[in-house]
């Protein structure tokens, strides 16, 4: 009679004999897991840090929607396009005074959205990364949003928060592209997945201090997103982040939007499905099953 494990035991060992009798035969198994090896270190890292930072799939899209920014920008200042894109942009607060930065942004961040082509091209820049860490049936925010930080500039300054504070979706990432180099106050400050927990879920500590008193507690946790053009960041923005007042001697110019599997909760009027968010990348089948209607004449 079998003692208690040894049934498991001998299946067990059945199998590995059928399976070693494969392999002499030349068929090997084919996979020990749902996910590839690329995708568990990407996940690993999203989920430890809260972000990820990699090259851009598609450089010559990125490129494309620098020049298309900057010929909005000399158009914005009645000047002919520059030689030096990067040094024009970094530059741009020697011809800028403050007071004018938030109307040339809105003229930029409107005359880039009415290309058609930017929303499908800025998803390009991060597609690999998006479809790896959050599905491959996908919903876009409706417009892609610009920053531009000035040195010393503290009317354009975004305090710590995460974007579930707003109402907006926990199901959502954003892609924030720079489009200069960017590091320390010309950059954006943020707060890893497991420390911005903890805070999060205790934020009623902080009482009457509120987000600055907050900032103060986490400062020495906060990561200063150090990234070259060229990169894309992918963020979780349920962790706290934010950014100063840029004590560097350039202007930050940043892209961000934000995407969310097709498929998930979207509790929020304001930022819903077909109207904040719009739907990218549905599959056929998606397609297929969203028209099916049931046959007729058989209801009660
Ligand atoms: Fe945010």
């Amino acid at each position: 009679m079998m003692k208690m494990g040894e049934e498991n035991t001998t299946v067990a060992t059945t199998m590995l004999e059928r399976t070693r009798r494969w392999w002499g035969r030349g068929v090997l198994p084919k996979a020990e897991s749902f996910y590839s090896k690329e995708h568990e270190i990407l996940a690993e890292a999203f989920l430890g840090q809260g972000y990820v930072i990699r090259e851009v799939a598609d450089r010559d899209a990125l490129d494309a929607c620098r020049a298309a920014i900057v010929e909005l920008l000399a158009e914005a200042l009645g000047e002919d396009l520059p030689d030096d894109p990067a040094a024009f942009l970094n530059q741009v607060h020697e011809r800028i005074p403050v007071t004018e930065l938030n109307e040339i942004r809105l003229a930029i961040y409107r005359g880039m959205n009415a290309l058609p082509w930017l929303r499908p091209t800025y998803f390009s820049l991060g597609r690999p990364l998006l479809e790896a860490l959050v599905g491959n049936e996908l919903a876009m925010q409706n417009r892609v949003n610009l920053s531009i930080q000035m040195p010393n500039d503290r009317s354009s300054l975004l305090d710590i928060h995460a974007d579930v504070f707003s109402g907006e979706t926990p199901y959502q990432v954003v892609q924030w592209v720079p489009l200069v180099d960017v590091s320390a106050t010309k950059s954006m400050f943020f707060l890893p997945q497991e420390e911005s927990r903890a805070v999060v879920e205790n934020m009623s500590d902080f009482g009457p201090g509120g987000m600055s008193a907050l900032f103060d507690a986490v400062k020495d946790d906060l990561v200063w997103l150090d990234v070259s053009y060229g990169s894309v960041v992918i963020f979780s923005p349920n962790c706290l982040h934010g950014n100063v007042v840029n004590v560097e001697a350039e202007t930050r110019w940043s892209l961000n939007c934000r995407f969310t599997g097709l498929f998930t909760p979207y509790d929020s009027a304001e930022k819903s499905l077909g109207s904040f968010y719009l739907p990218i990348t549905p599959r056929p089948v998606t397609r297929v099953g969203m028209v099916y209607h049931p046959p007729k004449g058989f209801e009660e």
